[in-house]
Order: C-alpha cells, then structure tokens, then sequence
C-alpha cells in the first residue's frame, strides 16, 4: 500500500461538484490541487470556502498539469464525454458522475479513450455505497432471501430539482437523472443484464413551466435472469415536501423480501422561520463534528482509495455502458409507446 497523497482535480464545481470538494478536502490522503468551472463568479466561491489554492475556467489547463494524478467529472449529464475523453489522453484517471454519457456512442468513446490511455475511469454510482443496499446486497449474495424476484424502486424529486436547482432542467430527464440510479442498483441486486424494456412518460406540468422534459417515467425492466423491476421517477413532487428528494422499494425474493424506506433514515424533522419544513439527511451527506460523512463521500473516496492504491475499483467501464443502455432504451420505449428488446 501507498501512504503517499492523491494529487486530484475537480471539473465542475456546481450542485453536486460541492460533494467532491467536501470529500476531496476532508480526505486526509488526498490533495486537491486545483478546481475548475465555466462559471467564474461560482469558482471563486468555492475555492474560497473549501480553501483551493488554484482554480481555471478551461478544463484543458487543468489536464495539462503534470502534479495532478486524477480528475472527477461533474458537468451536467450531456457534457461527459469531451472532459472524460480529454482528461484520458492527458493520463488522468476519472472518477465521472452518472450517468456515463447520454448516448451508448458516447459510453462506447470513452471506453476506448480510456482503454487506450490505461487509465482508470468509475462511474459514481454512490447508491452501491449506500448502506440500505449494501446490507440488502449482503443479504443476497449469503443467500439468506433465495433468489431475487421481483424489485420496486420509486425516487422522485420535488419540482424545485428541475426548475430552480438545476440550470440545465430542461435539457435532461428524470430517467437521466434518477432512473440511471435505479436501474444500476436493480441491475447490481438482479446480477443479470436488461432483455426487455418497456416505459410510459407524461408531459404536463413542467410542459406547462416551459421545460421540455416529461414530468415521470413509469418503468418496466425486464432481466435475462427473469427477475422484473418496476421503476418509477418524477421531477414533480409539490415543493412543500420536507425533503427535496423521495426513496422507497420493496424487493420480492423466492424465500425473502425487503422494504427499502430509505426516506426514513431521515430521521429527524426541523421546522424552522428560516428555511421551513427540513429533513436533514443523515445516511447521503452529513457534517459531524466538522467531518463530512455518508455515502455520497464514501464513494468518492472509495475512488480515491482505489486510485491510491493500484486496485480496479469494483463498478466498472461495463457498468457505465449497460446503465447508459438500459436508460438509453427506457426513452425509446416512453417516445414510441412499445417495449424495447436489447
Ligand atoms: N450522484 C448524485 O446523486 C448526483 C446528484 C446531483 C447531480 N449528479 C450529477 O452530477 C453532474 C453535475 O450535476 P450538478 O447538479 O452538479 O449540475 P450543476 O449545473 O450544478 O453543475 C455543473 C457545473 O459544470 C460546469 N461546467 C459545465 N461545462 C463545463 C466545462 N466545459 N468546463 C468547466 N465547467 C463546466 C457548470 O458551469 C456548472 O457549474 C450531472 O451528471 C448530474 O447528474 C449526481
């Protein structure tokens, strides 16, 4: 094992880029060297706030540096694939949020980008740090529930994700968005890959908002396993939802079945003049005692670890592919109304 740090850099410093520089600048073995975005008002910002000597508008600049040893990707879905690509050719490893790209072309780039440079690239798939299914997939592989069966996911996002958190709302999907999680996870616990995939969507209220993107998915993912997931995502629940964010399942096995209340590990309920109605989350992303902590950090620095220390972390370029594939197919099915075979 290596003790020595991991020299990092981060692209996109946005919404869920402030995760990486939490986990990045509480992680004692790695060194976060320089931080980029487009968006020079945001990136002196954050570089103040998480103490980031260096920083750049042009990602390239940031590749180019030979004391950086890997990058996280953190641009909106559809902007993956040039940095990824861009960041192999420098010799980067990549730890790239999801989903991997938007189109099975792109995924299929990238795989060769990153083949070629032998480099190593994750996709941050964090739900399998998750501890709910981590346990569950536990479970699974001791063999203590028999066979998987049948899986229900419903994640959904309040109308705030959308229209205010988001700037690029209207130019994604719920499916990109949160479907790619679920279909991960139930590819992950099924250990099979997607036959059949047949998805209705509707288009009404953030139609009606001026957004082109359908309000829910309703999925059915059928494995060559024969186990079936039913997955079911909005970006529309009311604003006035205590958390902006909804997570349930229910996992039907040959001997065993699970509930998956992942909402309910927001345990605790604030209600205040300043920001209303909150649930901290205390099982994603949490500060205790100037520490940050949650799944959310932990695949982050499961990356980091990995890259430290020589060893292929466990989700891999495979993993990308078929999830970019499978959400691929989901949208073909909702816009032509049939099943879609892979
Ligand atoms: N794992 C999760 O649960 C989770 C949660 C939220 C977002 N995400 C993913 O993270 C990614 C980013 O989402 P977000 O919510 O942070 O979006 P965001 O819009 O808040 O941030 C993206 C940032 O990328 C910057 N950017 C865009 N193009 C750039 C370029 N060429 N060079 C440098 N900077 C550039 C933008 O200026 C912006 O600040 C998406 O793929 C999203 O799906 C994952």
């Amino acid at each position: 094992m290596c003790d020595e740090k991991l020299h990092v850099g981060l692209i996109g410093t946005g919404v869920w880029g402030e995760t990486h520089l939490m986990a990045y600048t509480n992680d004692p073995l790695v060194d976060l060297v320089c931080i980029c975005d487009k968006n020079e008002e945001l990136l002196a910002q954050r570089a103040e706030q998480y103490g980031v000597a260096e920083t750049t508008t042009d990602y390239e600049e940031l590749l180019a540096r030979d004391d950086i040893q890997a990058v996280s990707v953190v641009t909106p879905d559809f902007l993956h694939k040039e940095i990824v690509i861009a960041a192999a050719k420098a010799g980067k490893h990549i730890l790239v949020e999801k989903p991997m790209a938007t189109t099975v072309a792109e995924c299929e780039e990238m795989i060769a980008a990153v083949e070629e440079a032998g480099v190593t690239l994750m996709v941050d798939f964090h739900n399998r740090f998750n501890p709910v299914f981590t346990q569950l997939s536990e479970k699974l592989d001791a063999g203590d529930m028999g066979d998987p069966l049948m899986l229900s996911l419903r994640l959904n996002d309040t109308l705030y994700v959308p229209t205010e958190m988001l700037s690029w709302g209207g130019q994604s999907t719920v499916a990109w968005f949160l479907a790619a999680h679920a279909a991960d996870l139930a590819r992950w616990l099924f250990e099979s890959e997607v036959k059949r995939v047949y998805s209705v969507s509707r288009s009404t209220v953030l139609k009606g908002m001026g957004y082109d993107t359908p309000d829910f998915f309703h999925t059915i993912m059928e494995y060559e396993n024969g186990c079936v997931a039913h997955i079911e995502n909005c970006w529309i629940m009311s604003d006035s939802m205590a958390a902006v964010c909804d997570f349930r399942g229910e996992l039907i096995c040959s001997e065993g079945s699970a509930i998956m209340n992942v909402i309910a590990n927001r345990a605790l309920e604030v209600y205040d003049n300043v920001e209303g109605a909150t649930m901290p989350n205390p099982v994603a992303l949490y500060e205790i005692h100037g520490e940050m902590r949650g799944f959310a950090i932990e695949s982050i620095r499961y990356f980091a670890k990995c890259i430290r220390e020589g060893t292929a972390p466990f989700i891999t370029l495979e993993d990308g592919l078929r999830n970019t594939e499978a959400v691929v197919a989901l949208h073909e099915s909702a816009e032509t109304g049939q099943p879609v075979e892979r």
